[in-house]
């Protein structure tokens, strides 16, 4: 990946004025939308493979080419560790939408929206779920395509012991924590130091370019 990424550019300056307005209306109505089939079917593959549903389960939202689901479950070979991705490129799924990297960790094709849902539907538990560089969708109009103003956010909460965002754009996260104290969760927030190890392809990328790295790790109040 090359190094010289250019910032993000966002005709917003500042959280989105309707940030407030969307998460309440989210909050308030369960997101009923249709699961996407394709996503539902690989998820049904992963539980038959994993076999021991109720073991703690750290996940890894977008993780692109899985190397940080790998680094997640070198570090933490006791726990089930779970990639998943859209993009058949970046996770080179051509041959098959569910592979199992490590003993106890997969990554998978599918729609993370749609396996949010799937794993609250079969109990399971997220005690780390890190969102790890999300398209940033930067235009003002897309608003609702990141995480905090998806339909789809009580469920992320509803998931998720801990949540751990990282993102080149402080706008993102500024919105995302605000969203977070609105539906009753605490954050803490950092810029990753540069001697720390990146945990993805994205983060090496945007430190090569010299972009300060936020985070944000957050529970429920
Ligand atoms: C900017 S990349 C970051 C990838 C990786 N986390 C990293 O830090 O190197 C964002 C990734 O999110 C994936 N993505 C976006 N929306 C998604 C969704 N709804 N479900 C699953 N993956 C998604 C994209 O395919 C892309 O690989």
């Amino acid at each position: 990946m090359r190094a010289n990424s250019p910032p993000v550019v966002s005709n917003q300056h500042g959280p989105h004025p309707d940030l407030a307005e969307v998460v309440a209306r989210h909050l308030e109505h369960p997101w009923r939308a249709p699961l996407h089939q394709p996503s539902a079917r690989v998820f049904a593959a992963w539980v038959a493979a994993v076999a021991a549903p109720g073991r703690e389960l750290i996940l890894d939202s977008g993780c692109g080419t899985g190397d940080s689901t790998r680094l997640l479950a070198l570090q933490n070979p006791e726990a089930l560790v779970l990639g998943i991705d859209q993009s058949e490129v970046r996770l080179q799924a051509e041959d098959s939408d569910l592979q199992q990297i490590g003993a106890h960790a997969w990554l998978l094709r599918a729609r993370a929206e749609t396996i949010w849902r799937c794993l609250l539907a079969a109990s399971f538990r997220v005690s780390r779920h890190c969102l790890w560089y999300p398209n940033p969708w930067p235009k003002s109009a897309h608003l609702q395509r990141r995480w905090h103003g998806h339909p789809a956010w009580p469920d992320l909460l509803q998931l998720s012991a801990t949540i751990e965002l990282r993102s080149n754009w402080a706008t993102y996260v500024d919105e995302f924590a605000l969203a977070l104290a609105q539906s009753g969760w605490q954050a803490e927030r950092d810029v990753v130091a540069g001697s720390e190890a990146p945990v993805s392809p994205f983060e090496k990328k945007y430190r090569e370019s010299g972009h300060a790295l936020h985070r944000l790790r957050a529970q429920p109040r």
